[in-house]
């Protein structure tokens, strides 16, 4: 019997000439794609999570930047930057965290500049990102899959096909290490308070039939503990110049319990996500979210009346917690300015 590959996850899609993205609310019960052809409503879907993830949000960016392109252009052939600029501005500040948001939107600007006619060449270069981002998975894919011994992975958040252009980051690597016959079985914490792990990770590995167990945050340790688990593997909202990295709440927590257990922590992301104007990561900007994302879960109030609730969703894991870095021009080890640095050449 032969059995065909899954279809491949698809978050953004660029198809009658509007933009579409899958519903990432709404997952997995249902699987709904919402198009737009309007930069600030875009930009409003980013805010609330319809597409989230780094890399993911930079191609939505960047394609939206087509769409902005496009209706200044239509209402004013000669003076329609001013208001480029400003859709721009609108659709780097969805979410300050996520350093490919900005980087998207800083080339596509730099695309934009001298165009007589904006759209072709903007829709040319989103497309580029696009397509240099899949490739670029699977270049770390497979550099991330070389590190690993034979066992199982604990990952964090979703770091998957749905939160890149496709086949994902850490999950890039999972894909391949499972492929690879060095990855036996996978845990995903659920990831409190968007559940990114129990409704994006856990649908992305059963849909490649990848055998997954969701766990609790809270249980991680005693998982650890147990001594199955050979690596943490997750992505990167941002890492500054020494290799501090911000991503998902709860990062931090999984590298201190992976150096107290012997587990070795592998942080995964294309060098779009490495900003090397921040020194290290006291500069990074964590967003906060709403506190009734705390005190509530699917849109129900959990939490008892007259609580108060912190909600900043990202952290900063110490450079020396990470024991691998995974871009796709090379593999970092112990990060440090200098290795970071050699990546660029430089
Ligand atoms: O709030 P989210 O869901 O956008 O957070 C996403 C993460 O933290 C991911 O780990 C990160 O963006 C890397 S995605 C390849």
């Amino acid at each position: 019997m032969t059995t065909s590959a899954p279809e491949p996850i698809r978050p953004i899609v660029w198809r009658d000439n509007r933009l579409w993205l899958l519903d990432q609310r709404q997952l997995p019960e249902h699987e709904i794609y919402l198009d737009y052809d309007d930069p600030e409503v875009v930009a409003a879907a980013i805010r609330d999570m319809v597409v989230r993830g780094a890399p993911a949000i930079g191609v939505t960016a960047a394609y939206a930047t087509v769409l902005a392109a496009r209706r200044r252009y239509a209402a004013d052939p000669e003076r329609w930057r001013c208001g480029f600029e400003n859709d721009l501005a609108t659709l780097v500040a969805a979410r300050p965290t996520a350093i490919n948001l900005h980087w998207a939107i800083e080339r596509m600007r730099g695309i934009a500049t001298g165009a007589a006619d904006p759209e072709p060449v903007l829709l040319k270069e989103a497309r580029a990102i696009e397509d240099e981002d899949v490739t670029a998975n699977r270049a770390m894919g497979r550099l991330g899959a070389d590190l690993l011994d034979n066992g199982a992975v604990l990952t964090h958040c979703n770091a998957g096909a749905l939160a890149t252009a496709g086949f994902g980051t850490a999950l890039g690597v999972i894909r391949q290490g499972y492929a690879d016959g060095r990855i036996d079985h996978v845990f995903a914490d659920e990831t409190r308070p968007w559940m990114q792990g129990a409704r994006l990770t856990a649908w992305e590995l059963a849909h490649d039939g990848i055998p997954t167990t969701l766990l609790c945050e809270g249980a991680a340790a005693a998982l650890l503990r147990e001594g199955h688990v050979k690596w943490v593997i997750v992505g990167a909202d941002r890492v500054a110049a020494n290799g501090d990295v911000a991503n998902k709440i709860g990062t931090y927590g999984l590298a201190v319990l992976a150096r107290h257990h012997g587990v070795r922590f592998m942080v995964v992301a294309p060098t779009s996500t490495i900003d090397r104007a921040a020194t290290d990561g006291t500069q990074i900007p964590i967003e906060q979210r709403p506190a009734a994302e705390v005190l509530g879960c699917a849109g129900q109030r959990i939490a008892a009346p007259g609580v108060e609730a912190w909600n900043p969703v990202f952290d900063v894991t110490p450079a020396d917690l990470v024991d691998a870095l995974v871009t796709e021009r090379g593999v970092v080890i112990s990060p440090s300015c200098e290795g970071i640095e050699a990546l660029f050449g430089s």
